[in-house]
């Protein structure tokens, strides 16, 4: 019994976590089915206590009690199985750490399940692809208390830093670390979208090409647009294979697939009443992405539709600026009011503070703005809903007349920009305190009998709003 920490699954992210903690003078052992990935890790860990197994039990006897093992291996039934297979060679005690993406409900399960058997279970979400699991990633650990407390210092050395904090804290109980996890992904997606949008609008409005795009891009990450997501949008610009004549960009087929996390996130959001518009369009655009053929027969069909977009080119780039600003902090907005409501909802006690906090490094959706997210939660921790922010309200209303621009050019000129037009309608339909939603519920007692309240007075009612007789049924 050697090794402090265990990692079951050494694809890409288990490797690099494993290896980081190496680093960090761990010393790890990792276990994977897949002799040649056991290998890897031995050779990438070389001078370092870091050692490779094939045989499970082989892997938990080397491993220092009570145990400590992570799991990184893809969701679903493959974390069934593994748990399966462990349980037997478990003792009471011992720490069992599901970093994968996992549905919150599946971990719901786990955890109870497990927890019944002595074994302490969590689920912990982390960020920031290969890079981040070997250099430092954004890390969100939620559930079992005492598991979290035993692993905090390795996770606090391993963990990504934004001046001097390490990019990780303990979410809160049950399955809330994959719950922020999953909505993370899903604020991921929609800032994917917007800035796939706006590739559309720079290359089919403007008529730009790839270098001048980048250009762009790397324009935008040297301001207050700086974030991780535009800085690699930037490379991928510029990225010509050996000898090739064009960027590889051009040669990808655009049908984007996903694993899932984004869709959940929707699907959540509507379970808990919250509207996340942004993120549900960017779910839906991959679908739509998938339909390629039609989408082919569609274009022939409508060739007629759809022009370059007429305007100075200058100031549209200024527009298109302000219109991702405006979009993102909207994108922000509404994974933040999720979160605030599933955490009522379930009873996760999170901290919007500490959540924006530990974003701002490390993870996918890091950005220069997870700054003023995070100032707008650290002054008013109530804070309902991050447009009610002062600061982020004189941001927002500067980059506004950018956004309604950009909306209307894409609209005018048939180039599609649903997660830009969305955003907006989002934010003009939230600051609209006396909605239109009225007719609705009058709709609905007209047909159903279903009540409506009335504005100033207690209780529900019900109209007969014709004669019966005149109801005309067909
Ligand atoms: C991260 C990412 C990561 C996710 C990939 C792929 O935070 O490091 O969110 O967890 O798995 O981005 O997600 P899709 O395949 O669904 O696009």
């Amino acid at each position: 019994q050697q090794y402090t920490i265990g990692m079951i699954g050494l694809g890409t992210m288990g490797r690099n976590l494993l290896l980081n903690m190496a680093d960090h003078d761990v010393a790890v052992a990792g276990y994977d089915t897949d002799a040649s990935k056991a290998e890897l890790l031995e050779t990438e860990g070389q001078g370092k206590r870091v050692k490779g197994f094939v045989s499970l039990p082989d892997f938990i006897e080397s491993l220092t009690s009570p145990r400590t093992i992570i799991m990184l291996v893809p969701a679903g039934k493959v974390v069934d199985s593994v748990i399966a297979n462990l349980e037997p060679l478990l003792n009471q005690g011992d720490i069992l750490i599901d970093s994968g993406n996992s549905h919150f409900t599946d971990t719901n399960r786990r955890v109870a399940e497990l927890q019944s058997k002595g074994i302490h279970f969590f689920g912990m979400g982390i960020s920031g692809g290969e890079a981040g699991a070997r250099r430092g990633p954004s890390m969100m650990p939620g559930g079992d208390k005492h598991a979290y407390e035993v692993m905090k210092p390795v996770f606090e050395a391993i963990a990504a830093k934004v001046d001097g904090d390490p990019c990780v804290t303990y979410i809160g109980p049950g399955a809330s670390g994959h719950f922020v996890k999953m909505v993370h992904n899903g604020i991921e997606y929609g800032l994917m979208q917007l800035i796939a949008e706006t590739y559309s609008l720079l290359k089919n409005g403007l008529k730009m090409d790839n270098a001048a795009i980048g250009d762009v891009f790397d324009q935008w990450d040297q301001g207050r647009l700086q974030s991780f997501l535009i800085n690699i949008t930037k490379d991928i610009f510029r990225y010509r294979e050996p000898g090739a004549d064009h960027e590889l960009l051009d040669d990808i087929k655009d049908e984007a697939k996903a694993k899932g996390t984004g869709k959940w996130t929707s699907q959540a959001a509507m379970d808990l009443e919250t509207p996340i518009p942004t993120i549900d369009i960017a779910v839906s655009q991959r679908d739509l992405s998938k339909y390629k053929k039609l989408r082919e027969q569609a274009a022939e069909l409508y060739s007629g539709e759809g022009r370059g977009i007429d305007a100075v080119k200058q100031e549209y780039l200024t527009a298109l600026e302000e219109a991702f600003f405006a979009s993102m902090i909207i994108t922000y907005a509404q994974g933040m009011h999720m979160l605030l409501k599933a955490s009522r909802e379930y009873g996760y006690e999170l901290q919007l503070t500490e959540i924006a906090k530990i974003w701002r490094g490390g993870c996918i959706i890091r950005s220069k703005f997870l700054n003023s997210i995070y100032q707008a939660y650290e002054k008013n921790p109530q804070l309902e809903h991050l447009l009610l922010d002062e600061g982020v309200k004189t941001q927002l209303t500067a980059a506004l007349p950018g956004l309604r621009t950009v909306v209307t050019s894409a609209v005018q000129s048939g180039i599609a920009a649903p997660a830009y037009a969305t955003s907006l309608s989002y934010f003009d339909a939230f600051r609209t305190g006396r909605s239109a939603l009225n007719l609705i519920q009058a709709q609905r007692d007209y047909f159903g009998a279903h009540l409506y309240e009335i504005i100033g007075k207690e209780g529900v009612f019900h109209t007969e709003w014709v004669p019966k007789e005149e109801v005309d049924l067909e």
